[in-house]
């Protein structure tokens, strides 16, 4: 089996599913050649069905974007492929991603189909799309809450009708590591043909546990996954590329070198352009990518820090886009940060006893802010400096 991760990014597609994420072409165009730079294989672009603007941003991003697969998504019908097939046309490498959900519920009160009429849609639809592309994918929607034969079922059938990757969807967000990772293991030995194929996953994270299902996956031998910037997506988003890419690199060992091929110090810089391009902020303490993701605040590690980084910290902020870690001074910190920061300001000379002095103002000053500025030490120092 191979240890390449193909990245799939949805930002441009389920990203901006977000509520309030919608973005212009120009804007999905810059997503999209940031995207390409930083080496994600699959840049879904969008659902050219879905509207005018959708097949015309899809249509830019195949004509300009080159180096990376440009995907369209099609529900499995035979307008929506054919519009995808509109959108992707002129790319380098195109692929066609199909899907039709197969939940009792979603096949009951959704698409009102039966089973069989599910199967056959599929069946149908792979076909169509294989008669524009050779690469197509096709999802199993709601895969995580259907029955685990009828998916070997259905799988096997779009992979007779030359589906060359088959995305095994958490859409809802339900499922858990150890079970994800047992649907994986199922389908993979009982689905025929799937050795021929790239076994996918796309997970949602209603409960929180996007990212570990999307590693218990590619541990039990799933070769693509799905995933976002930010982890933007429907709901409570997608899983994050950011987490998964360097959960891959930090724990190689555990994860057996299985490797994407991300420029990981893009990670930031990318970051940045989807929340400015979204409007949707990134919380502080958001992994690798938030504000606080290397930001060392408490006596005790900020002491560790000074005396060796990978006390705290697991992997280095430049090597995910970072400039450097960040000692934040404020009511935790301790004598060893807050020298450290008098000495960066130009004061490194000062007595023992000056520091202590200048130490309690500042204890005093952080019960009445929240974080320290380097005027506000400036000031308590001078103000020492004049008066004594
Ligand atoms: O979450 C989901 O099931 C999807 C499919 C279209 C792949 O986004
Ligand atoms: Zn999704």
């Amino acid at each position: 089996m191979s240890d390449r991760l193909i990245i799939f990014d949805t930002t441009l597609r389920d990203g901006e599913q977000s509520p309030g994420a919608t973005m212009a072409t120009p804007e999905k165009l810059e997503v999209a050649r940031m995207l390409a730079r930083m080496g994600v294989d699959v840049i879904e672009a969008g659902f050219p069905a879905a509207s005018p603007g959708d097949l015309e941003a899809v249509r830019t991003i195949a004509r300009e974007v080159k180096g990376s697969v440009i995907c369209a998504l099609a529900r499995a019908n035979d307008q929506d492929i054919d519009a995808a097939w509109e959108g992707i046309r002129p790319a380098e490498e195109a692929r066609i991603h199909t899907f039709i959900a197969t939940s009792p519920v979603h096949m009951e009160y959704k698409l009102r189909m039966t089973p069989d009429q599910v199967v056959e849609a599929a069946r149908r639809a792979v076909t169509r799309a294989r008669g524009y592309v050779s690469n197509v994918e096709f999802s199993a929607e709601d895969a995580t809450r259907s029955d685990w034969d009828f998916l070997c079922r259905i799988f096997a059938v779009a992979i007779e009708a030359g589906a060359t990757t088959i995305n095994v969807p958490d859409t809802v967000g339900y499922t858990t590591p150890a079970e994800y990772a047992r649907l994986i293991t199922y389908l993979m030995e009982n689905t025929p043909g799937i050795e021929n194929v790239v076994v996918s996953v796309h997970c949602h994270d209603d409960l929180g546990m996007a990212t570990a299902n999307t590693l218990a996956a590619i541990q039990a031998g799933a070769r693509q996954a799905e995933v976002t910037i930010n982890g933007i997506g429907e709901r409570a988003g997608n899983t994050s590329l950011e987490e998964v890419v360097m959960a891959l690199h930090t724990r190689k060992d555990f994860y057996g070198g299985i490797m994407p091929r991300i420029e990981t110090q893009m990670l930031v810089p990318a970051s940045r352009l989807v929340s400015r391009t979204t409007g949707i902020v990134v919380q502080p303490n958001k992994a690798i990518v938030g504000a606080n993701a290397f930001a060392h605040e408490a006596g005790i590690h900020q002491d560790g820090m000074l005396k060796h980084r990978d006390t705290y910290e697991i992997m280095t902020p430049q090597s995910v886009g970072w400039e450097s870690s960040r000692l934040v001074l404020g009511k935790h910190s301790g004598r060893a940060g807050f020298t450290a920061r008098l000495k960066e300001l130009g004061y490194g000379d000062l007595s023992r006893e000056q520091i202590e002095e200048l130490y309690r103002r500042f204890i005093d000053l952080t019960d009445r802010k929240k974080t320290v500025t380097n005027a506000d030490l400036i000031a308590i120092v001078e103000e020492d400096l004049q008066h004594g």
